[in-house]
């Protein structure tokens, strides 16, 4: 993935074609992900699904059987890009009318009828909880039917699917440890595409990490849209359900996860600012492997703002938060997410985003401009009269403040060491390792005989804009 950090990978960079380890059948599939790590965790699952009815990947889409796009709606401009690129496989299918093209993810229930009936733009539509019934629905396609399973549910978790590792590293990996969002923040399409909040068994998750460990995998990154309100056996209230058996909260999963093997890393996201306790912080300090890092979205500085999102926190409390964060973890990497130009966001309530950033001095940040989105609250209830042009203005301004930040931080790092997990070949020279601080900052780094999944302390000497460049300083770590 074209990132570097954890979370949501922005539209404009994504859309990476995938591709199967293996070849074990005659049929080809083009999958290409766009969104989240959720999203590209459910293409995992998507791979291992087909996997079983012989189809292997191609990472060249004209000569597919089946294309497939698992697609996000978080943002109008993603959705855009989406029916561009179906109009490139429109052109191949031209060529070639046996191919089935279809479209997973969030944008499946949002606009099933208009790309299978008015645009004709797909065969094959299917929502985030429908991927067990791929195989069948692929054939339906192939016999020249329509086929469409959008049903959102209230239980699947894909819990026995174990996924394909797709472009894997062989070194970090991610699992998913619930779907869905209860939460309605105002803004959000999330809820309507994935729908109802659920967790996946915890059984299956430490049998899923234990697995990874013993392959080889160094690192694993728990998956949900907002992982704090993660149970097991538990309702709620907190109350447990089956009393012969432990009921399992985040701050519990998250132990028994760093417990698999001192030697494997934890990372997870998205925490929720209203929910994130400090037991988990207390949990996260007290474990060598649970990475020093938390991403906290905060969205907006100001509480007016906060209230109309109905993220159910303010400022004060946002603040209390990182806090906290430092308390527990005072060389914690802290990022976030901000978003500019929300309904009825005044100058004023600007200003206080930007006072946010110059307070809490983030590592790093995703921001982005409101878009509304269909079905949601703001859509419903709250009037979108941000203009456009103060919307891109006021995310500049934000931006470039924070890169300022992002920069200071990178710098005050040179000259330390750290222990880094070498994640494979930097990008930029064969002759360099790329791995990350437990921070989650990127240092690149001489070979020097070390290989992958190694653990090395690397002394950083110099940055640039986002990402240290150091050398080994110790044989082990
Ligand atoms: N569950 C995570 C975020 C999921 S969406 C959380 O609660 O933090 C990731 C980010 O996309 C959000 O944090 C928000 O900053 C941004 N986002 C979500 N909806 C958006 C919209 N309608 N317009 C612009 N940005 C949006
Ligand atoms: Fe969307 Fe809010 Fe849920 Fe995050 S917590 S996915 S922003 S509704
Ligand atoms: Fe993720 Fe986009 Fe869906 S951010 S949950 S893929 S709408």
């Amino acid at each position: 993935m074209a990132l570097q950090m954890e979370k949501i990978i922005d539209e404009t960079k994504q859309g990476e074609a995938m591709q199967l380890d293996h070849q074990n059948g005659g049929k080809k599939l083009y999958l290409e992900s766009y969104g989240c790590q959720m999203n590209f965790s459910d293409s995992e699952i998507v791979a291992s699904i087909l996997q079983k009815e012989g189809y292997m990947t191609t990472g060249d889409a004209s000569e597919a059987d089946v294309i497939l796009l698992n697609t996000c709606a978080i943002r109008e401009n993603a959705e855009t890009r989406i029916r561009a690129r179906l109009m490139q496989f429109n052109k191949i299918k031209e060529l070639n009318p046996g191919i089935v093209i279809g479209v997973l993810g969030c944008m499946a229930e949002r606009i099933k009828s208009e790309l299978l009936e008015q645009e004709k733009l797909v065969d094959l539509v299917v929502g985030p909880d429908a991927y067990r019934d791929l195989p069948s629905l692929v054939e339906q396609a192939d016999d020249g039917q329509k086929a469409v399973n959008v049903l959102l549910s209230r239980e699947e978790t894909y819990a026995d699917v174990s996924p394909v590792r797709l472009n894997s590293n062989g070194v970090t990996a991610y699992i998913s440890i619930m779907r869905g969002c209860d939460n309605m923040c105002s803004f959000c399409v999330v809820p309507f595409t994935r729908g109802r909040e659920r967790s996946r068994d915890s059984e299956s998750i430490l049998h899923e990490a234990k697995y990874l460990f013993d392959k080889g995998y160094r690192e694993v990154t728990l998956l949900g849209q907002n992982v704090d309100s993660y149970r097991w056996n538990m309702n709620r209230a907190g109350e447990v359900i089956d009393q012969e058996k432990e009921a399992i909260n985040f701050s519990i999963l998250l132990e028994k996860v760093a417990q698999v093997n001192p030697q494997m890393r934890v990372r997870f996201s998205t925490s929720h600012p209203k929910d994130m306790t400090n037991e988990v912080l207390e949990v996260m300090a007290r474990y060598e492997n649970i990475c020093d890092y938390v991403h906290l979205p905060v969205q907006s500085g100001s509480t007016s703002v906060l209230k109309n999102m109905n993220r159910g926190y303010s400022r004060e409390w946002y603040l209390e938060r990182i806090a906290a964060v430092r308390k527990y973890m005072p060389n914690a990497g802290i990022s976030t997410d901000i978003m500019t130009g929300f309904c009825h966001e005044s100058d004023q309530d600007h200003q206080d985003t930007l006072d946010m950033i110059h307070e809490v001095r983030f590592d790093f940040a995703y921001m982005f401009a409101y878009s509304e989105r269909p079905k949601t609250m703001a859509e419903r209830k709250l009037k979108d009269d941000v203009p456009e042009e103060l919307k891109k203005s006021r995310l500049a301004e934000v931006i470039a403040v924070q890169r300022q930040y992002n920069f200071e931080h990178l710098k005050k790092k040179v000259g330390k060491t750290y222990k880094v997990l070498i994640e494979g070949v930097s990008k930029r020279s064969d002759e360099d390792f790329s791995g990350r601080t437990s921070q989650n900052v990127v240092m690149v780094f001489p070979h020097e005989g070390k290989k992958k999944g190694d653990y090395v302390l690397v002394k950083a000497i110099d940055c640039t804009s986002g990402t240290l460049m150091g050398r080994i300083v110790e044989n082990q770590a």
